[in-house]
């Protein structure tokens, strides 16, 4: 689909996006299923760019899970290597687009030093950029973001009276970080599996057949065209 096809004036503030389906592409194709996370990143790279020329502002994709460490220890490996070589070969070319980079999620002794410092290195490059954010939820789950918000209120002292809505949306990963409009889930699969919990409370959840390997920025245009065909009233 096009991008002419699109109403300019209601193209969704943020997209998140389930990046789901590398394994089964793989399988189909009698491959290992690193070979589908290694696809993964064309069908990253053409979506950010799409993103880019529908002027979305904050992109965001879920590329590992705090249940994905129950993957055989191969994938796992391939999984921190693929990220780490991705932010490597990718962030001067992001950064020259502005795009500011951002990753949020559990930063914890499971995650390789190297790919830490990785991480840290690309925000602090890309931190001033104004064109979009691309935030990357790796060892991210959405119940543990908002137990990680309320541990951080009760270590600041807060009194119970003063947990609401706002004071937990404060300390969430990214306190910046606008309510998704959009969350698009590819391979067929519908679910949420954990993924921004808490922000997606009145997003549009638009599902898509494609494998992730194979999504494109067209495939992208074609969910936002679902997007505005929808009435969003937010419970009013
Ligand atoms: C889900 O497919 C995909 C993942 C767990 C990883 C997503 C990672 C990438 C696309 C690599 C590039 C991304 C970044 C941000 C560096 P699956 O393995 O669950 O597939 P299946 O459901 O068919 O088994």
């Amino acid at each position: 689909m096009e991008l002419e096809a699109l109403d300019p004036r209601r193209i969704p503030a943020h997209v998140a996006i389930v990046m789901d389906g590398n394994g089964r592409w793989a399988q189909k194709r009698g491959l290992p299923r690193t070979e589908g996370h290694a696809a993964g990143e064309d069908a990253l790279y053409d979506t950010v760019q799409g993103a880019l020329e529908l002027g979305i502002t904050w992109l965001t994709v879920y590329a590992f899970s705090t249940e994905n460490w129950r993957r055989p220890a191969d994938e796992v490996r391939y999984l921190m290597y693929v990220n780490e070589s991705v932010l490597t070969r990718r962030r001067d070319e992001f950064h020259a687009q502005g795009v500011r980079i951002r990753v949020v999620g559990r930063r914890d002794w499971r995650v390789p030093r190297r790919l830490l410092r990785r991480i840290s290195e690309t925000e602090e490059q890309t931190r001033r950029n104004r064109g979009m954010t691309l935030t990357v939820a790796f060892n991210y789950g959405g119940r543990a973001e908002i137990v990680d918000a309320v541990r951080a209120l009760v270590e600041a002292g807060t009194p119970a009276s003063k947990i609401d809505e706002r004071a937990i949306r404060r300390h969430l990963y990214d306190p910046e970080m606008p309510d998704p409009d959009l969350v698009l889930r590819t391979s067929g699969e519908h679910r949420i599996s954990n993924f921004l919990l808490w922000e997606l409370a009145y997003s549009e959840l638009v599902f898509s057949d494609v494998l992730w390997p194979d999504f494109r920025r067209g495939h992208l245009v074609e969910a936002i065209a679902e997007y505005q065909r929808r009435d969003r009233r937010f419970g009013g």
